[in-house]
Parts: C-alpha cells; sequence; structure tokens
C-alpha cells in the first residue's frame, strides 16, 4: 500500500528511519497532473532503489508573476492513483504553507546557467526551481533523484546544484517520452486546442529537420537554427522564444556544429508555451 504524507517533519523522520534500516531511497520530484514521462521516471526508480518517493507539488516559487500558476492542471485523486499504480512507496504533497510559511526566506541561486534560455524568457524559474528542489532533497533525504531530459537546461541546473552544495545525491536523468507523432509529453499539453495540437508537432519535427542538417554535414549553426525555425513559422499561430545550438554540458552557444551537443527549442502555440530538445552526440 502506498502511504501519503503531506507534513514535511513526519517525511523527514520517516525518511531517516528508512535510511537506517539501510534501504536505498529512490525520488521523482513532479508538479502532478501525472503523463507517461514522469511514470517512466517512477519505473526507472522502482527498479533502481527499495523505496520511490513522488513528490507533487506545484512550486509557486518558479512562475512568474504573468505566468499559469493558478491554472496549473492539477488532478491529486488521478495522480494518486497513478503514482499508486506505477510502485510507488509513498507520496509526498506539502502544502504551499507549510514550504514557505510567510512566504520564501531562503534561495538557492545557480551561476552561470540560470539566466539564458529559459532564464531569459522566465526571469527567476530556475532560482524557484533549485530552491524547491534543494528544500524537496532536505526533506525526502534521497539516494537517487530521477529528472526528465525534456528539461534539459533544468537538469544541467540540478547537477550543478547538487555538485556545488556538496549534495550526497545522484542525479538520473532520463530520455524524453512522447506521443506517437513525436509531440514530448508534458502537463501542459492539455492547454493545446486541437488545431494547436497538430501545431505543436512543429517542435519535434524542427528538432529532427536540425539533426539532419547536421548529420548531413551543415556546420553553420545559424544555417541551421533557421531552417528549423522556418519548420516551427511554418504553423498557425507559432512564435519562436529561442532556437540554440549549446553545448550540453555548459549550454553555451556554439557557432559551429561540434561531435556534442543540444538542440534546444522554446515554441508559444497562441498563448501555451512549449520546450523540447534534441541531443546530438
Ligand atoms: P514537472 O514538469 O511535473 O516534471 C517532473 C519531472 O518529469 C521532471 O524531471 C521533468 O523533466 C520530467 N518530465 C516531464 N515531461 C517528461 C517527458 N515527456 N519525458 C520524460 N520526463 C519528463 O519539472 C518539474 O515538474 C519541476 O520543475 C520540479 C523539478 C518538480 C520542481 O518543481
Amino acid at each position: 500500500m502506498m502511504r501519503t504524507i503531506s507534513s514535511i517533519k513526519e517525511m523527514q523522520a520517516l525518511a531517516e528511519v528508512l535510511r537506517r534500516e539501510g534501504r536505498r531511497i529512490g525520488f521523482v520530484p513532479t508538479m502532478g497532473y501525472l503523463h507517461e514521462g514522469h511514470l517512466s521516471l517512477m519505473q526507472k526508480a522502482r527498479e533502481e532503489c527499495d523505496i520511490v518517493v513522488v513528490s507533487v507539488f506545484v512550486n509557486p516559487t518558479q512562475f512568474g508573476p504573468s505566468e499559469d500558476f493558478d491554472r496549473y492542471p492539477r488532478d491529486p485523486d488521478g495522480d494518486s492513483m497513478k503514482c499508486e499504480s506505477a510502485g510507488a512507496d509513498i507520496l509526498f504533497m506539502p502544502e504551499r504553507e507549510d514550504m514557505y510559511p510567510g512566504g520564501p526566506a531562503v534561495y538557492v541561486m545557480v551561476e552561470g546557467v540560470s539566466d539564458i534560455l529559459e532564464g531569459a524568457v522566465r526571469p527567476g524559474h530556475f532560482r524557484g526551481v533549485a530552491t524547491v528542489v534543494c528544500k524537496l532533497f532536505n526533506i525526502v533525504k534521497p539516494h537517487r533523484a530521477y529528472f526528465g531530459q525534456k528539461d534539459f537546461q533544468q537538469c544541467v541546473i540540478i547537477k550543478r546544484m547538487v555538485a556545488g552544495l556538496d549534495m550526497d545525491v545522484e542525479v538520473v536523468v532520463m530520455p524524453t517520452i512522447r506521443e506517437p507523432d513525436g509531440l514530448a509529453m508534458s502537463s501542459r499539453n492539455v492547454y493545446l486546442s486541437p488545431e494547436e495540437r497538430i501545431a505543436a508537432r512543429a517542435l519535434y519535427r524542427a528538432l529532427r529537420r536540425g539533426e539532419g542538417l547536421i548529420r548531413s554535414g551543415t556546420k553553420d549553426a545559424a544555417k541551421i537554427k533557421q531552417e528549423m525555425a522556418a519548420v516551427i513559422l511554418d504553423e498557425k499561430g507559432t512564435t519562436i522564444d529561442y532556437i540554440e545550438i549549446a553545448d550540453p554540458e555548459t549550454l553555451s552557444p556554439l557557432h559551429t556544429a561540434s561531435d556534442r551537443m543540444v538542440l534546444l527549442v522554446a515554441v508559444r502555440i497562441n498563448k501555451t508555451r512549449l520546450i523540447d530538445n534534441l541531443l546530438i552526440l
């Protein structure tokens, strides 16, 4: 039977007991409205760890004032059933007031990679992400934590936070789970109208176009980005926040294709903002 915990103190006490019993704790932090992408992380944790903890917390500090915090999709009962079927042992669902009593008092800032790409469009976003993940690590005390490559920059930032603050947690990054037509699964896909859902296929199509150009010898990043942009702008209602070709470790933009790079796209389809990426090794 899965256990649901909302108290921070109770979660910490339980994690402490489990650790003392020698159990390996695997942790999957989420904002809920769970889909196959989240479930793939839970499955990996189930394979590798003794205890699987999933958190569901729509973290207010990572949303900007004009972003979708209030309308972010929520389905606690559905999430609970999905966690249970995926074999989670503990579902941790803290209250906002307990996580940030009187508002956030301490922030974790990962320098260098937090204010580019997603961070440039969403100021303060990664400060909120690093802060909440740090807090969740201190509450759940995991040996391993599982993240999706879908949020590539987030993975870079979490790894840097763990290294920079000497956190004793192993970060595991899992591949992006996609719909049959290539659209990366996301809780935000629910915002898309049927027409927008069709336009949304352009993100993955653009990434594959970029990959195709690289594989066939195109080196000039500007040329590749231009072709990718054309694929996206071919769809109605799309605007591009960024298209970038970057070093996968530092996320610095590359001017010339190299042997290791990540293609990153952020696109608005009318009001819905979607991101995706493709690693080319
Ligand atoms: P959320 O968007 O709910 O995602 C939770 C985890 O699932 C993240 O590690 C994310 O990268 C992963 N994920 C999302 N879509 C995926 C997909 N299609 N395939 C594989 N993995 C996928 O990311 C967050 O929440 C928050 O920022 C969080 C880390 C929980 C901090 O609040």
